[in-house]
């Protein structure tokens, strides 16, 4: 299993990234939001040049209205997927293309009210779908285990879709959740005095 790191919500974003780059994480978790979507924004904020010489691939998570409009930021980065809020895409086929194009792999966010069967039509379509363990826009937050049902179900459905859970995961959530290609973990590690020992913790 991988593990993506997020850093949102960390007060030292640039140690964090470095701290991250410098574990044994698979993947830095980019979280972008755009004041729409969700509450917060950090996108127009944010420094992009921080993810500029990074060793580790990037996993970027939009929360934004209309994703398509942001690609052009990550030009610079060793992106290794984006995933997205479907019903923010205004042309699923536009993205899908463009993400093919550069050789990024496209994931679908699921939220923890959003039902699995309004996304069977896209399935084939994508590389990933990230189940979210709590409602997107800050980190921090409590696990909300009434999502864990969806990942056997979308397993059930289509057996070659990587799955991930992102949201609330730390050692004692993580033992609640069956097999999973990947978990985004944010707080847990970057709160914690050694990054190795808290991702060895979740592997
Ligand atoms: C929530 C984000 C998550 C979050 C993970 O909107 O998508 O990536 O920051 O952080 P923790 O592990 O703190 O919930
Ligand atoms: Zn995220």
């Amino acid at each position: 299993m991988k593990v993506a790191v997020s850093f949102l919500d960390s007060i030292d974003i640039e140690k964090t990234i470095k701290e991250i780059d410098n574990s044994i994480a698979d993947y830095i978790h980019l979280d972008l939001m755009d004041g729409e979507y969700v509450k917060k924004n950090n996108i127009n904020s944010f420094n992009i040049n921080l993810l500029k010489n990074t060793t580790k691939p990037i996993d970027i998570h939009l929360m934004v209205n209309n994703p398509i409009k942001y690609l052009s930021l990550f030009k610079d980065l060793n992106v290794y997927r984006i995933t997205v809020h479907i019903n923010t895409v205004n042309d699923f086929t536009i993205l899908k293309n463009k993400l093919k194009e550069q050789n990024i792999k496209l994931g679908i966010a699921i939220n923890p009210n959003e039902e699995i069967n309004n996304y069977l039509n896209y399935l084939n379509d994508i590389d990933s779908v990230l189940i979210m363990g709590v409602y997107p826009g800050k980190g921090n937050q409590k696990f909300i285990p009434e999502i864990i049902p969806k990942i056997n179900a979308i397993r059930a459905i289509n057996s070659h879709l990587v799955i991930g859970v992102d949201g609330g995961i730390n050692k004692d959530t993580i033992k609640l959740l069956p097999k999973v290609d990947y978990i985004v973990s944010g707080s847990y590690i970057y709160h914690s005095s050694n990054y190795n020992l808290a991702i060895e913790s979740l592997k």
